[in-house]
């Protein structure tokens, strides 16, 4: 039987995306700047369901009936775009914790949109499965292409302009290292589609980072390609400060981190004032997102294991493209 296997990794972004301005469309409120993460995958393979109903396995650490529930709204959606009467059998596997704030649906959903695009020999472009993803979860838009991405905003309300593309190659920065620092595996208590409801409708500093964080983005590009670790990294921490004040102000108030997330937090700190670069950013969870260059990954994790509460330490690099293969 035809089967397609597809590799995709999950994404972190440094300008951060946190609203939408078309649920249904999934467009988001502003563009996002994100890197692909080498050791944090999702495999998802395909086959033709049985039956008249799609079959789905998640073998993921953690499964919850929210995933489940999506995946079928995603497969039904794709079967209504492109006129496919099909079912499905889907197992996926994601290789770290699900739905617990390590961007588990930018790798699933995307792993998923390339998967339906071989089976069913669509032959779409990167911007038209970028499209695709982006109707599952926002992030999974960025994960359908490797190295340093651009989800663009987009100008029209149809959401045909609102796509991911690579901004530099995974080779652009050999040295550029992501830390995972993994302080929770559980999934997290109010959904991103939940908390960005709640922060795009109450929050009050909501307009101010939409308007500042617009204007980081060239700067963030410029930072990158001049391989700037200090100016990414100020960048990134002014980004994702701003987006947690939003959470915080928001009503009721978001805050998903942990004693240990705050505890890293400021070890990060203190480590930079010791003179190791590092920075740090969180997406809506308790674990923390390390970047820093190669030279100095043992001596931040030989600190930061030391933190009460750190389960585990993921290094990564900017990661590849996905890779799709055909039975
Ligand atoms: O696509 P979602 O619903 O997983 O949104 C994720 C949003 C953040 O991870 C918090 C930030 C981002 O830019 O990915």
């Amino acid at each position: 039987m035809q089967s397609v296997t597809v590799k995709t990794h999950a994404n972190i972004s440094l300008i951060k995306y946190w609203g939408k301005r078309d649920e249904v469309l999934f467009l988001p409120t502003k563009s996002s700047l994100c890197i692909a993460l080498s050791e944090l995958t999702t495999t998802t393979s395909i086959t033709q369901a049985a039956g008249d109903q799609d079959e789905i396995s998640i073998n993921w650490q953690v499964t919850t009936e929210i995933s489940h529930k999506k995946i079928i709204d995603f497969l039904t959606l794709f079967r209504t775009l492109y006129g496919i009467k099909q079912f499905f059998a889907i197992t996926t596997h994601n290789n770290f914790p699900t739905a617990a704030g390590l961007a588990s649906s930018s790798s699933g959903f995307a792993a998923l949109a390339l998967a339906l695009n071989a089976f069913s020999k669509l032959n779409l472009s990167e911007k038209e499965l970028s499209i695709l993803a982006r109707q599952g979860s926002g992030s999974a838009s960025r994960s359908v292409c490797g190295g340093f991405i651009t989800w663009h905003r987009g100008e029209n309300e149809l959401g045909t302009d609102s796509y991911a593309e690579q901004t530099f190659d995974a080779q652009h920065w050999p040295e550029f290292r992501v830390l995972v620092i993994v302080v929770r595996n559980d999934a997290k208590k109010v959904s991103s589609r939940e908390g960005m409801r709640i922060t795009t409708s109450t929050s009050p500093s909501y307009q101010t980072w939409l308007t500042n964080s617009a204007q980081r983005m060239p700067l963030i590009v410029e930072a990158i390609r001049n391989k700037n670790l200090h100016e990414v990294g100020e960048l990134a921490e002014a980004d994702w400060a701003e987006m947690q004040q939003t959470m915080l102000d928001s009503q009721p108030q978001l805050d998903y981190w942990t004693p240990t997330s705050r505890d890293v937090m400021q070890a990060i700190k203190t480590l930079r004032s010791a003179g190791i670069p590092c920075y740090f950013t969180t997406e809506a969870g308790p674990n923390v997102k390390l970047i820093c260059l190669e030279n100095n990954v043992q001596t931040i994790i030989k600190t930061l294991r030391e933190i009460d509460g750190v389960l585990d330490i993921i290094a990564c690099k900017v990661a590849q493209a996905p890779i799709v293969t055909e039975k």
